[in-house]
């Protein structure tokens, strides 16, 4: 297979990422073979897996919005995926064109496209790392140079958290972010999620076809979800399926409909 100019040479092009995956539910052209067969299949088993994809993303778009508007202008994006339509740098410099964001991505592809596109926009930067790490994080220059961290920064962690299982301490993580922030600053979260009795055949299904080729994930209720939050005031409407939040902006339109399991929230670190 001939290997594109955005596929670094140390990827296998045979491997399914969950980077490429979901660049493939979105609609994305970055992405192999391996990836949709995956993709595909897990689709059989559960067509909804798309809309959800849409639905997280739409939620970002419109938690980006919703975070401007409160007057931050600084944004690290965790898990950032692989560009798509309706970047986080691209609705914050719309608005106000000193928006700083840092993209961090441990997925080759995600890494390298981003910095390709991002080229000579000063206020963006890509940082390659693993975002259970916060020490490092916040060690790297990208995020020292460009970010100021005694002023309010909105972490984003959207369709990420799945990836990080209960033994790799997800709440620890997220203190090692929080602790690092000026009061005011936000966070926004969301992941797929289920309450106990919505789980289904299909999803079981479709979840252990994604499992057995690209990796583990781990599925929280809405309880489980809203413990990721110590240290943050949620903010209206609190914990909700992804297409209930400010679903008054005109963001999701054919997607709305049957929310698809996942939950989704914005907290504000306390002042105290
Ligand atoms: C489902 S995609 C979501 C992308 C983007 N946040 C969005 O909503 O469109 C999950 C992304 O998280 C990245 N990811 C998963 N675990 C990670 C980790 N431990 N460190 C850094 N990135 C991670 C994957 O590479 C992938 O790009």
């Amino acid at each position: 297979m001939e290997r594109p100019n955005w596929a670094p040479g140390d990827i296998d092009l045979e491997r399914p990422s969950v980077a490429r995956v979901y660049d493939y539910l979105l609609g994305g052209a970055h992405n192999f073979a391996a990836d949709r067969a995956v993709a595909q299949k897990t689709l059989e088993m559960m067509p909804d897996v798309r809309t959800g994809a849409l639905q997280h993303r739409a939620f970002l778009r419109r938690a980006v919005r919703y975070l401007l508007g409160r007057g931050v202008r600084q944004f690290l994006d965790l898990g950032s995926g692989i560009p798509t339509v309706g970047n986080v740098h691209e609705i914050a410099q719309a608005a106000d064109p000193a928006a700083k964001v840092v993209y961090v991505d441990l997925d080759s592809v995600a890494v390298a496209h981003s910095r390709s596109l991002l080229d000579g926009n000063e206020r963006v930067r890509v940082l390659q790392a693993d975002v259970r790490d916060p020490a490092t994080v916040f060690a790297s220059p990208e995020v020292n140079d460009l970010l100021d961290l005694n002023e309010p920064i909105a972490v984003l962690m959207v369709a990420v958290l799945h990836f990080v299982s209960d033994d790799e301490d997800p709440q620890g993580i997220l203190a090692g972010y929080r602790d690092r922030l000026a009061p005011g600053s936000f966070l926004a979260l969301s992941q797929a999620g289920f309450e106990a009795h919505e789980v289904t055949p299909e999803i079981r299904a479709a979840r252990s076809v994604y499992e057995r080729s690209v990796t583990r994930t781990t599925l929280r209720n809405s309880a489980e979800f809203t413990r990721l939050f110590a240290g943050f005031d949620l903010v209206e409407p609190g914990v909700v399926r992804l297409p209930q939040w400010h679903a008054e902006a005109p963001d999701d339109e054919g997607i709305a409909g049957r929310a698809f399991p996942g939950f989704c929230a914005v907290g504000r670190k306390a002042w105290r």
